[in-house]
């Protein structure tokens, strides 16, 4: 050891002793310092101690604690600047080696010797010490920095490490859980304000009266006791649900319960006991809410699962019974029409003898000019006979014909109605009435409205009222020059599509306008007047209406309404 020789002196040996003991001293005087307070403290110490000119002591901001830094000047170098010398230090100290630099300072006499050594921080905490007498450093300034620099490493690293626990211990103290570690046998140490609370403890001492098993609730004590800290003790841990209690209130209280052993992480033997608890009421409390929630609900979709199913059977029942009615209605509906139909046919009944007596008297009248002639033994020839018997079969064809038409007129039939396309329909009755029309023709000009092609009807009623009206135009046309024919179709509005019949004829006298719909009104030679009633019952039957208007360039325009179909 070179610095024992040095102390051959007996002054240099009591100083070196003083120093020492102080150096030695020092950490406990540190002891609530922090590390600017123990940064300057060195300082001032070495200052003295190796009879230097200039200390600097530097420690960088580490784990968030500021810097520290301190600089003491020996009188000598009072009026240099600070900043100058520290820069001169350190600059020499960073070459890690023993330098002499030059201070440009009025006072000190001669260069300065600067030796620096670490404090075990960083590479960045020093303590550089700087004198002018020729002695420094020696061996035993070296032995009194290094002594020096090991204190201020071990004071910091202190410092630290008890704030850093403090640190924790607020960390773990504001927890909401209940954290606390105990000793190997079961004396608690820490309980946080969180398990002090939930436990009912006043204050940290009121643990110290207890073992960790009296926080148990009493029926689980035994198995704490026997099972659960074995395990602990043999695994390292237990977590489960486990009942506490509350030593102020007796509350029993559910917690999740994390309970572990510490070891010590040098030799791995078990330290402590240890635990991070969740108090589990509220869950509790919101899993039993959940359920009675849960059952609720349950009991609400069956009632109202039943309420549906009583309402659906109800609706089935309704709808069974409307489907009944609306048959019924149907057919009342039919009979109604039929009733009406007969009605009519009852009114029509004088019009029709009178009809039909025209015809059988002039059968009658021709079938006994026949007999006489033939009674009269060939004076008459056989052709007039023969002309006359023609004549009686006319009227007797034309006596079938009125039964017939008043037979349709007045038979019962449900009207099938389907789903039809308009201008199919009358395209083809239009192609009926041309067909019948012989080499004179006619000309039928068809329009068809895109938005009123489809209807709800019967084609062959729908056909048959197109038909009479296309006749009794063609006819009505006949007797004039024109010979044209306007079809038309055309959407009124959402619910109704007009078709139109328009013809250039000789149009409705006033008298016939009168009557005009009802049956065996006739102006014809050879008509019935029954073509235009027929009409208007069938479009009654398919919910239209039936009108007439002269055409105002001369002739008649009928017109009827369906009820229009989407064409979806
Ligand atoms: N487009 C028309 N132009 C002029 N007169 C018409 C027209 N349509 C009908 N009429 C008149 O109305 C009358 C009644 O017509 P309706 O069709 O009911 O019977 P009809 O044509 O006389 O005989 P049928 O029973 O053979 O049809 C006709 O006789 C005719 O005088
Ligand atoms: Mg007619």
């Amino acid at each position: 050891m070179p610095w024992v020789d040095e102390l051959a002196d007996t002054r240099a040996l009591k100083r070196c002793i003083r120093d020492l003991v102080a150096l030695t001293m020092l950490p406990a005087i540190w002891r609530d310092y922090n590390p600017q307070q123990i940064v300057d403290s060195i300082a001032a110490a070495l200052l003295s101690m190796l009879n230097a000119d200039v200390v600097h002591v530097s420690v960088p901001s580490l784990y968030g604690e500021p810097a520290a830094k301190a600089t003491r000047t020996s009188s000598a170098l009072a009026g240099a600047s600070t900043l100058l010398i520290e820069r001169a230090i350190v600059g020499a100290a960073q070459a890690r080696r023993e330098q002499v630099v030059l201070i440009e300072s009025p006072g000190p006499p001669g260069p300065l010797r600067v030796t620096a050594v670490p404090i075990g921080l960083s590479r960045e905490a020093l303590i550089v010490v700087g004198a002018t007498h020729a002695e420094f450093p020696s061996e035993i300034h070296r032995l009194l920095l290094g002594i020096a620099a090991n204190d201020t490493t071990i004071a910091l690293q202190r410092w630290q490490a008890t704030a850093e626990q403090q640190r924790l211990l607020i960390l773990i103290d504001r927890s909401s859980e209940f954290v606390g570690f105990s000793s190997l046998e079961g004396k608690p140490h820490y309980i946080n304000s969180a398990g002090r609370e939930l436990l009912g403890l006043s204050d940290s001492a009121s643990a110290g009266c207890y073992d960790i098993f009296d926080f148990f609730a009493p029926e689980e004590r035994d198995r704490a006791h026997r099972e659960l800290m074995p395990l602990v003790m043999k695994r390292g841990r237990w977590l489960g649900e486990v009942n506490l209690r509350n030593f102020t209130t007796g509350e029993i209280i559910p917690f999740l319960v994390d309970w572990f052993r510490i070891d010590d992480p040098r030799c791995g033997r078990p330290m402590n006991m240890a635990t991070v608890s969740r108090d589990l009421r509220d869950r509790k409390t919101h899993e039993a809410d959940l359920r009675r929630l849960n059952e609720s609900l349950e009991r609400r979709v069956v009632e109202r699962t039943s309420e549906l199913a009583d309402a659906l059977d109800r609706l089935t029942v309704e709808a069974t019974e409307r489907s009944r009615a609306d048959s019924r209605a149907r057919e009342l509906q039919l009979e109604l029409f039929h009733a009406s139909r007969l009605s009519a046919a009852g009114h029509m009944a004088g019009a029709l003898a009178h009809e039909l007596n025209q015809p059988l008297t002039a059968v009658v009248n021709s079938v006994n000019a026949a007999r006489r002639m033939m009674a009269n033994g060939g004076h008459q020839r056989l052709d007039t006979v023969r002309d006359v018997l023609d004549e009686a079969v006319e009227q007797t064809l034309r006596a079938g014909e009125i039964i017939r038409r008043l037979r349709d007129f007045v038979s019962r039939g449900e009207t099938e109605m389907r789903i039809e396309n308009l201008p199919a329909l009358i395209s083809e009755a239009s192609g009926l009435v041309c067909a019948g029309a012989g080499a004179g023709g006619l000309k039928v000009r068809l329009q068809f409205d895109a938005g009123a092609e489809t209807v709800l009807g019967n084609r062959i009623q729908l056909q048959q009222v197109m038909l009479n009206l296309m006749r009794n135009a063609q006819e009505a046309m006949a007797l004039g020059e024109r010979n044209e024919l306007d079809v038309t179709t055309a959407r009124l509005d959402e619910d109704s599509i007009e078709v139109t019949v328009m013809d250039c004829g000789v149009g409705l006298p006033e008298d016939v306008v009168e009557h005009l719909f009802e049956p065996f009104h006739t102006t014809k030679r050879n008509g019935m007047g029954l073509g235009l009633s027929i009409c208007r019952s069938i479009v009654d039957v398919h919910g239209g209406k039936m009108r007439y208007r002269p055409n105002e360039g001369g002739g008649a325009v009928f017109s009827f309404t369906l009820p229009a179909m989407s064409t979806e």
